[in-house]
């Protein structure tokens, strides 16, 4: 069985002694101020007159240590939380506050340098997922040289990379084109050449890059025969979603079958507290033996306290509720709430900073309850307006 967890790692410190210096204070001041809301939250009166009769949540700090399992029916032990390197492997994305957590630090050698440090974070943290991509500029090369410089070998940690998507921004914040769709079997057989040249032997899943009913990739004889080569190699295949019609995608691709089993072992899907609309197809999934792999889990960062957008302060006011009641963080609200979902093998942080591998990783630490995830099943969207807002969500 290839797992993770049994390996005993080093404690990697790449980073300046000032940046931790600096996420320390900031977590002892946060610690310090949750602690006082956490007493107000005690008292009769409920929260600012909210309303809710909310009652302390007894402490669970370092109750858990990262938990590993089973990537749906697959050997693959993961952990719970996975790191996706998105918005770590290109100097413009579209996560809202890219450009600020980025400063001026947008050179190669810089990009390389946060990606290791945050990296640092995630393993020091238990993670041992990484996800990548073709199109997430240099990721694939900053997870190698990563996993190189410090000698971690391959039972150590899990990588799942995709293929689809050609990064085109040229190492541009703005750039005409960002990305292009190529779901064709010539670009299959050549994006695996670099995926593979790039994380040497390290790849454990290659998955397809917002498989779409529209893009037509599963009903391509030619690609679906070549992935299923790919797993005769060892390599388990997986695809990932996007748009209003994750449901019906997933609902095609588990109903893929070469020489009499199921093609897609893995499904990687945008479910988070606004967007939870592939939730009952992700369970059918999971139930049939898919891993599941959650992505957008703070929907680009729109579901945390940097959300600029007065029409989202009630949805908002009622996040910082819970993460008061919990003694967290509203991303680590957001995070643990996908974690509780049974179909939920593996979450994605989108960290760009150690800061918020400390935040997101708090997560772990939280068990929501009924109470809570009826609260925050206020949040949703209907899908179509929710893919429209991400559709238009600035490269920055
Ligand atoms: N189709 C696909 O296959 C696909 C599509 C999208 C993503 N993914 C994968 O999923 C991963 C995660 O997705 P994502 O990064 O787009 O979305 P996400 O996890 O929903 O959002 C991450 C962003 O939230 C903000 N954030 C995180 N922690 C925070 C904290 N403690 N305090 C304040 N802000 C915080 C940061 O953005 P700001 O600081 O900029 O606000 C961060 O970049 C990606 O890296 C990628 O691996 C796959």
């Amino acid at each position: 069985m290839r797992s993770a967890a049994r390996f005993t790692p080093p404690a990697f410190r790449s980073c300046s002694p000032q940046y931790w210096a600096r996420s320390w204070k900031l977590l002892s001041v946060r610690r310090r101020l949750s602690s006082r809301a956490s007493f107000d939250l005690s008292s009769k009166r409920g929260v600012n007159g909210s309303g809710y009769n909310l009652q302390p949540v007894p402490k669970k700090r370092n109750a858990r240590k990262m938990e590993s399992r089973s990537l749906g029916s697959t050997e693959l032990m993961v952990s719970r939380l996975g790191l996706g390197l998105a918005a770590l492997g290109r100097p413009g994305y579209i996560n809202l506050h890219h450009a600020k957590d980025l400063g001026a630090q947008s050179s190669e050698a810089a990009m390389e340098h946060r990606a290791h440090c945050v990296l640092d974070a995630a393993w020091n943290a238990g993670i041992r997922y990484f996800d990548v991509a073709r199109s997430y500029g240099l990721a694939e090369k900053f997870l190698g040289s990563w996993l190189r410089s410090h000698s971690i070998s391959r039972p150590a940690v899990i990588v799942g990379s995709k293929w689809g998507y050609t990064y085109t921004a040229d190492w541009k914040i703005q750039a005409q084109s960002n990305e292009i769709k190529n779901h064709t079997l010539a670009n299959l057989q050549k994006q695996w050449r670099e995926s593979a040249s790039w994380l040497n032997g390290y790849i454990d899943l290659y998955q397809i890059h917002s498989a779409t009913m529209e893009s037509g990739v599963l009903d391509d004889p030619s690609v679906l025969e070549e992935l299923a080569r790919l797993k005769t190699k060892d390599i388990h295949i997986g695809l990932s979603l996007s748009g209003p019609d994750q449901t019906a995608t997933l609902r095609k691709a588990m109903a893929t079958i070469l020489d009499g089993s199921r093609l897609f072992e893995t499904v990687q899907a945008t479910w988070n507290l606004l967007e939870p609309s592939a939730g009952p197809a992700l369970s059918e999934a999971h139930a049939a033996g898919m891993g599941v792999i959650v992505k957008e889990a703070l929907a680009n960062g729109r579901l945390t306290n940097r959300n600029p957008d007065p029409g989202f302060a009630p949805k908002l006011a009622i996040l910082q509720q819970e993460a008061a009641r919990f003694d967290s963080s509203v991303d680590a609200i957001a995070l643990a709430s996908c974690l509780v979902q049974p179909f939920a093998d593996v979450v994605l942080s989108g960290a760009v900073t150690a800061e918020h591998v400390q935040g997101n990783v708090n997560s772990f630490l939280l068990n929501l309850d009924g109470e809570a995830m009826t609260r925050l099943a206020a949040l949703a969207e209907p899908a179509q307006s929710y893919w429209a807002t991400r559709k238009n969500l600035p490269w920055n």
